[in-house]
């Protein structure tokens, strides 16, 4: 089930399943246009962070495959301008910038309006598929880390619904429980918008795999009691000192792992690295306050309450054991060794 495909392009068109009708209704959407990609980005009916770059990607190979232009540099200013609106989305996750950047170079690059949609189909298929590859590497990677009767947490969702398939920190899980391991499983909602309990819970349903779910301030007396070992969680974007951009949560949960002694690790592809910015430099998405005020669709605070409403925190580097990645596990001292790890993979791969 985790290897299924979460997004494809089809003769000009985006399929994808709506998270946020998940788990009530398992309902495919077409996308035809970027603003609807857009759309669907910021209402979260797409939403994780590699999912989140491929979706642009293709919303890039639709326009392009649309074009009627025959002019080569007006074609390119047109998905120039596409590429701006789709970077208006969702601002903390290094995958959309990583992706739409990488199409825009192969646009660059054409010499014609049909090169130009070749390149630029070609590019967002392959960015598609080495997201499965990567996937399908990180997650044996982390599953190496999971032995028979550790219990584990995992916050947010990072499975396949984040990516294109096999997720990462979850697909990690899914995949030790696959491979004849057998350890305890704890989940958490995630509030505001309950990616746990409602994405997580179901795919772990699916694959047939036990587990507990717990709101999040449940963390730390659940991880004592329970001896919770390993936390697994999946990033939005890691900087080159290893500082983690990731769920809201992730943080507070990294600290209490660290006092109780467990460990914590973090597990995303290479497409999720940043070593231009620092974390300050980058913007957390702050979003609207009816998510906070409301669950589901329900009131339940009063009106009129002022709401602050982080859709991520960044976990400071000092709270991380370590970071699996498709081409191995980082150790500390990340800042040595995340370069290291780049460079070479950049030498290496056609990405
Ligand atoms: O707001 P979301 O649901 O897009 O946030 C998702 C997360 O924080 C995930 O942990 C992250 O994108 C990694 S998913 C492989």
């Amino acid at each position: 089930m985790y290897e299924k495909r979460t997004i494809t392009f089809k003769n000009g068109k985006i399929y994808t399943i709506d998270q946020s009708k998940l788990p009530k209704e398992e309902k495919i959407i077409v996308l035809e246009n970027y603003k609807e990609v857009a759309e669907a980005i910021k209402s979260m009916k797409i939403r994780g962070a590699p999912i989140i770059g491929v979706a642009c990607a293709f919303a890039l190979a639709v326009e392009a495959n649309k074009l009627k232009l025959s002019n080569v540099k007006m074609a390119i200013r047109k998905l120039e301008k596409v590429s701006n609106y789709l970077k208006n989305t969702r601002p903390t996750g290094k995958n959309l910038f990583w992706a739409i950047d990488k199409v825009l170079e192969a646009s660059r690059n054409s010499k014609d309006v049909k090169t130009l949609k070749r390149n630029v189909i070609r590019t967002a298929e392959e960015i598609a598929e080495n997201d499965v590859k990567a996937n399908k590497k990180l997650v044996e990677n982390g599953e190496k880390l999971i032995k028979d009767g550790d219990v584990v947490l995992t916050h947010c969702n990072s499975g396949r619904l984040a990516t294109v398939a096999y997720g990462t920190a979850l697909g990690s899980i899914i995949k030790a429980w696959k491979s004849g391991k057998r350890f305890k499983i704890f989940i958490t909602e995630t509030r505001p918008l309950l990616q746990g309990a409602r994405l997580t819970a179901w795919e772990l349903k699916k694959e047939k795999i036990p587990f507990h779910l717990i709101t999040d301030n449940m963390v730390a007396f659940v991880m004592k009691k329970e001896k919770i070992n390993k936390v697994f969680v999946g990033a939005d974007r890691i900087w080159s000192d290893g500082s983690v951009a990731n769920k809201i949560g992730t943080y507070g949960i990294a600290i209490i792992s660290k006092v109780l002694g467990s460990k914590f690790f973090v597990v995303a592809p290479s497409s999720t690295f940043d070593l231009s910015l620092k974390p300050n430099e980058t913007v957390v998405e702050f979003r609207k306050e009816d998510e906070v005020t409301s669950v589901m669709g329900l009131r339940i605070a009063p009106r009129g309450v002022k709401v602050l409403n982080p859709a991520f925190d960044i976990t400071p580097p000092e709270y991380i054991n370590a970071i699996v990645t498709e081409k191995g596990v980082i150790n500390k001292p990340f800042s040595k060794n995340i370069k290291k790890f780049l460079l070479n993979y950049r030498n290496h791969s056609n990405l």
